[in-house]
């Protein structure tokens, strides 16, 4: 088989990229990636010399990029390729929209003239807004919060559009949010473990009190891995692990795991629009598709940990460039919209 993986150097498409090599040694991985500031090839330096894969630098928002990584055409196209980050679509929502949105566009075009015979879109649960009670399912509507949720929710609703009118050959997935070793530590589990590690606080939201569904990298990649090669043209599936925390518990695990105390956590100013719970029901993956997570969450985030302390040239290099100095920046000038008070 050979797949066109999209944004194939961030956290889970590298996760993803590795896992197929690992099961699937003759399978050919094409990735596309821009290398925004989420890109780093060092996530695959494991596999750069493996002759069954190649790696395009480019934008899937531009069709000249995507023709030159489809080349022969491919089998199939997983698309993780987005902006990812919820405080920053609030700092600079333009990218969201570009990369989330016209990038699925052009995606889609490139299926719907025969360049592949199927397209995965992997998106997320934030696409359902909040749900305080409750789970969120396959139909449920769509009602994002954040220019980040609203941007997915566009792309999404191109996919289903696609399938319905051109019968574009799309599957969905709505995961909850991923966790594990190479996430880029702007996100809640990797910033707060590498901060303490730098003996610095953690900045927590609205008292912890938000609610996430958590699932490890290896399970979400087995996931799309029963979609890829069973899921049904047409259809969405929810991925979750049914492990709900509020964020002071998951702040309250790291600390205990670094064997640090509470006041390492420091309360700031809330982030706007944010979303107080996600929930989903994933029965119809499990059911129809056979899948069922097999990492714990009380597991997860300790071997997760673990990685993060055995590998700290990987996070120290991405917290030390000028990404992430100008992301630093933007929270301290950018007062009315700023997510926080506290710089991360
Ligand atoms: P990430 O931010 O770690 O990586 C995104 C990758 O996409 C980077 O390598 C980046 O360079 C690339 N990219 C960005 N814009 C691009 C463009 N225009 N063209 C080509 N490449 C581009 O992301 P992640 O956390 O691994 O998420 C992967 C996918 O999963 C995303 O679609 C995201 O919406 C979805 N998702 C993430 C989570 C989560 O908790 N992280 C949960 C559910 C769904
Ligand atoms: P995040 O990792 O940004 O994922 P998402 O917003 O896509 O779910 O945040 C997870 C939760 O952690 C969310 O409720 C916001 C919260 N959070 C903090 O409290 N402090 C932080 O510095 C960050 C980045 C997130």
């Amino acid at each position: 088989m050979k797949i066109l993986v999209t944004g194939g150097a961030g956290f889970m498409g590298s996760n993803f990229i590795k896992y197929i090599f690992n099961k699937y040694p003759d399978y050919q991985v094409v990735n596309l990636d821009k290398l925004t500031y989420a890109g780093n090839l060092e996530n695959l330096k494991e596999i750069k010399e493996n002759p069954n894969y190649k790696f395009v630098k480019g934008d899937i928002a531009r069709n000249k990029d995507l023709n030159k990584a489809l080349d022969k055409g491919v089998d199939v196209i997983i698309n993780y390729a987005a902006e990812t980050h919820v405080d920053r679509s609030i700092l600079n929502p333009r990218a969201f929209v570009e990369t989330d949105v016209l990038g699925i566009y052009e995606l889609l075009e490139a299926v719907k003239q025969g360049k592949a015979q199927k397209m995965i879109q992997i998106s997320t649960d934030e696409v359902f807004g909040e749900i305080d009670e409750g789970e969120f399912f396959e139909n449920s509507p769509f009602e994002p919060n954040s220019p980040y949720s609203a941007s997915k929710a566009g792309g999404d609703l191109l996919c289903r559009a696609y399938n319905v009118t051109y019968n574009t050959p799309v599957i969905i997935t709505h995961s909850c949010n991923f966790y594990g070793p190479y996430q880029y530590p702007e996100k809640l589990i990797p910033l707060f473990i590498t901060n303490l590690m730098e003996n610095k606080k953690v900045p927590l939201y609205n008292q912890g009190k938000n609610i996430r569904e958590w699932i490890y990298t290896e399970d979400h990649c087995r996931a799309i891995d029963q979609i890829l090669h069973q899921g049904r043209i047409g259809e969405v599936y929810n991925i979750g692990s049914g492990e709900r925390l509020k964020n002071i518990e998951i702040a309250n695990l790291i600390l205990e795991a670094l064997g640090k105390t509470r006041d390492m956590i420091e309360h700031v100013k809330d982030r706007p629009g944010h979303d107080s719970r996600y929930a989903v029901n994933s029965d119809k993956l499990r059911k129809n598709l056979d899948w069922e997570p097999r990492v714990k969450f009380q597991e997860g985030i300790k071997k997760t940990v673990q990685w993060y302390k055995d590998n700290p040239e990987w996070w120290q290099k991405l917290k030390n460039n000028e990404y992430w100095q100008y992301y630093k920046k933007q929270y301290q000038t950018n007062d009315e919209n700023s997510p926080k008070d506290s710089p991360i």
